[in-house]
């Protein structure tokens, strides 16, 4: 019997792997050996909606609290998912608030798994190509070095780093993964600075316009949210040894510009009336987006089994299916 505990369980992602994993309801135990999940606890400064589940617990908290994670995770939390974040843009406009969530809630959360002395919890951490900046090849792979160029890249680059360090030390066992752009992400824009590459997508599937600040040839490295949980669940569960003392894996994604993404919705609209884009491009969104890897392609990935999506129909197709019902819905209420 497994408590297995998200951080940021309220957010996109969280919710979004939260489902995943009561549906699987199973995971890789400390012990290796596939084991039954009996409670999945959602932490977030926002209170998680659902999923609507007896194994589930919701706790509201703030990770850059140390106290408040130690409480969370204890001897009897076997695997923790840690997703909680101020994401790009934000960490960006609030230094200090950036470093106290993505770094020092890092740390807490290791701290909290190496306070574990019954057995070795397991780790995964949501990091990001951020990591990456500077002049990047037009593919950045396995061999690119890591120089962010923004402070969320930074907080992220420094808990792979941390991960690395107290998995070699045996306080955790600890896999981060590094997502290119998820999307398409439901709900609302978001403060991440590539957040027009969902609202493209998604306002004008909803009948509703959008606006691009960024030139229709500006590239975006995307993955689908279903691969991405997937990938979640794919780096709890492999064995330690696949992944050696690297401890942080790239995920391949997909390159897509943004007018290629404008295309694939008009391909895949079928009998909606959909919303128009409006191309306003913004320097500053611009020049952050410009910095990005505009495709990222993992040959470590690919030979550990991670999957990745046929192309920027197979994300926008998923989408509809999974999410655009409740998007209108949740428009016509609001
Ligand atoms: N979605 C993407 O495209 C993408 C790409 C690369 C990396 N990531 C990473 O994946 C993770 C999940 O991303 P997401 O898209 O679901 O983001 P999200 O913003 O939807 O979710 C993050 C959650 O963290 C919570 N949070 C923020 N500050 C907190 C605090 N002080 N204490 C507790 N909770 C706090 C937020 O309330 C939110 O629910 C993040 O770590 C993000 O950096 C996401």
């Amino acid at each position: 019997m497994l408590n297995v505990v998200i951080t940021g369980g309220a957010g996109f992602l969280g919710q979004k792997l939260a489902h995943e994993l009561l549906r699987r309801g199973s995971l890789v135990g400390p012990d290796g050996k596939p084991a039954e999940i009996s409670r999945l606890t959602l932490f977030d400064a926002a209170a998680a909606a659902g999923p609507q589940d007896p194994r589930v617990q919701v706790v509201t908290g703030d990770i850059g609290d140390g106290a408040s994670v130690l409480r969370l995770i204890g001897p009897d939390t076997h695997s923790v998912f840690h997703l909680a974040a101020i994401v790009s843009a934000g960490a960006e406009a609030d230094f200090d608030g950036g470093y106290r969530v993505n770094l020092d809630g890092t740390k807490h959360v290791l701290e909290a798994c190496r306070a574990i002395t019954q057995h070795t919890p397991r780790l995964v951490f949501a990091s990001s190509v951020a990591v990456y900046g500077g002049k990047l090849p037009k593919t950045v792979t396995d061999d690119t070095p890591q120089r962010p160029t923004t402070s969320y890249g930074v907080q992220k680059l420094s808990g792979e780093l941390l991960i690395n360090d107290y998995s070699r030390k045996g306080y955790v066992d600890g896999r981060a993964i590094r997502l290119p752009t998820i999307m398409v992400r439901p709900g609302k824009p978001n403060k991440a600075a590539s957040t027009w590459a969902s609202s493209i997508i998604r306002e004008p599937l909803s009948g509703v316009d959008a606006v691009c600040p960024v030139r229709p040839d500006s590239p975006m490295a995307c993955l689908s949210p279903r691969r991405t949980i997937d990938a979640f669940i794919r780096a709890h569960d492999l064995p330690a040894e696949q992944f050696g003392t690297d401890r942080a894996l790239l995920l391949t994604g997909i390159r897509v510009t943004a007018g290629e993404m404008a295309a694939a919705v008009e391909r895949n609209k079928g009998n909606r009336k959909i919303g128009e884009i409006k191309w306003q491009p913004d320097a500053a969104i611009q020049k952050i987006v410009d910095g990005w890897p505009g495709e990222t392609r993992s040959e470590r990935a690919a030979s550990l089994g991670f999957t990745t999506d046929s192309g920027i129909d197979e994300i926008i197709q998923a989408f509809i299916a999974d999410d655009l019902d409740e998007q209108i819905k949740s428009l016509r209420s609001s």
